[in-house]
């Protein structure tokens, strides 16, 4: 299995501390069944700063280390870039890494509580110069939870969202896991991701993330996030379903 989204690299972020750490997770995603393992660590978001040079250097760190101990996980470049004015600044600054580098998918990140205004423009921008934003865990997002019709926009502009794995099977509680699949059934999501940050409460849940989905939807629905997940590490386009509006609140109950 493909994972697109995880925080791996040691010492870099609020994921892996060391290189011993990195290694146990790779190991660990390799026992859940990952055979490729998107690194993705936090860039802008207040606290982290990850400019594409050091990433490119620390993850073909890590691919050496992962050769020599035979572990087989073989580790893409990312970045989970948090939404920002200066973004692109940063992305002409050449500090922005794509998913893989091929100036395609842009792993996005927005403030847990907020949908900032300007979220629209910066879709817009980035679709202009060919970069498409994959919006990461819009399912933990206080504001698109309250505004379904929200996150319905963003993905009718262009954007494409990855939910987290561990929200689907129910580690972020009862209103993430129901939001997550009212945004699968809406054709709203294009990938499943762990977002894994260490071998413990937030590890590599893909699997059980796509049993779930496979007793819900169907074999069919697995497959196309699957798919999807492929196409990226081809460099081909993910398909991407027809969003679905949601449905107008009657008396306050959807
Ligand atoms: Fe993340």
């Amino acid at each position: 299995m493909i994972d697109i989204h995880s925080h791996i690299l040691p010492g870099v972020d609020d994921g892996s501390v060391d290189m011993k750490e990195s290694l146990n997770m790779a190991k660990k995603a390799v026992e859940a069944g990952i055979t490729h393992l998107f690194a993705t660590p936090h860039h802008l978001n207040e606290k982290y700063v990850n400019v594409k040079s050091d990433i490119i250097d620390r993850a073909g760190r890590l691919n050496e280390s992962l050769q020599q101990e035979n572990i087989p996980l073989t580790i893409h470049l990312g970045q989970e870039v948090r939404i920002h004015r200066d973004i692109f600044i940063s992305l002409e600054k050449e500090e922005i890494l794509t998913l893989d580098d091929n100036g395609r998918y842009l792993l996005l990140e927005l403030p847990s509580g907020s949908v900032p205004t300007y979220t629209h423009e910066v879709i817009y921008e980035l679709l202009l110069k060919g970069i498409t934003p994959i919006i990461v865990h819009p399912e933990r997002n206080k504001e698109l939870i309250e505004n379904h019709k929200l996150l319905f926009e963003l993905v009718q502009e262009g954007a494409l969202t990855q939910l987290t794995s561990g929200s689907i099977i129910g580690q972020f509680g009862k209103n993430v896991k129901s939001f997550s699949k009212k945004i699968i059934e809406h054709n709203l999501a294009h990938f499943i991701a762990t977002d894994a940050h260490n071998i413990g409460t937030r590890g590599f849940t893909l699997q059980e993330a796509y049993e779930t989905i496979t007793k819900t939807y169907g074999i069919q629905r697995t497959f196309y996030f699957k798919e999807n997940a492929e196409q990226l590490i081809k460099g081909q386009s993910p398909s991407v379903e027809k969003p679905e509006p949601f449905k107008k609140k009657i008396l306050g109950i959807f």
